[in-house]
């Protein structure tokens, strides 16, 4: 019998981020999205902790390898409060990766949905997410559609 890796493992398990997932690589993941700088174990547990705070509004999932117990997956969704749409609720998609050995196999989509459940059951109205062009067909397999354009202003 085969061991059980993320190429034969089809069912595996979504879950919220843990304060140890800092040491299955949860940031050398991130590493594969964008630049992270070098995110220290307390630097770590402060935004964690901080996060913790904001609750439902604020959710970070993860797929973990139960094999190697390194994170293979991840994404997040904060909920903006609005004064529109009756004081509607957005949800907002954020920083979305998966492992390079592990894309293909439906993980992105797992997280996405995750992510959109979530935000429905707080009682968003809709959720959004920036993306590449090279992504659009990848969000577009996941129930989003294209509108309108992103503008944005770098501080750093
Ligand atoms: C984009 C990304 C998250 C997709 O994750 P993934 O696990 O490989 O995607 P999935 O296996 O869940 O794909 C779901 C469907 O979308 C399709 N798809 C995935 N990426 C695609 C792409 N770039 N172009 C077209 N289709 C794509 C898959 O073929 C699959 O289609 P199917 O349901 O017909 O089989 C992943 O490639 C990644 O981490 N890329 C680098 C980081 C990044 O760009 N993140 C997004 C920031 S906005």
């Amino acid at each position: 019998m085969q061991p059980d890796t993320p190429n034969n493992n089809h069912n595996p398990k979504i879950r919220r981020l843990e304060i140890t997932d800092i040491s299955k690589g949860f940031i050398e993941l991130l590493r594969q999205l964008t630049v992270c700088g070098s995110v220290s174990e307390t630097q770590f547990q402060d935004r964690f902790q901080e996060l913790v705070t904001e609750g439902e509004n604020h959710v970070i999932c993860v797929i973990e390898d139960e094999n190697t117990e390194r994170i293979i997956a991840t994404g997040s969704v904060f909920i903006e409060k609005k004064f529109i749409r009756n004081c509607g609720k957005v949800g907002h998609i954020e920083d979305v990766v998966v492992d390079v050995s592990a894309r293909g196999m439906n993980l992105g989509k797992k997280v996405i949905d995750f992510l959109t459940a979530h935000a429905e059951s707080v009682g968003c109205y809709k959720v959004i997410l920036d993306c590449s062009s090279e992504n659009k067909a990848f969000y577009e397999k996941c129930g989003f559609n294209q509108k309108e354009i992103q503008m944005v202003k770098y501080f750093t």
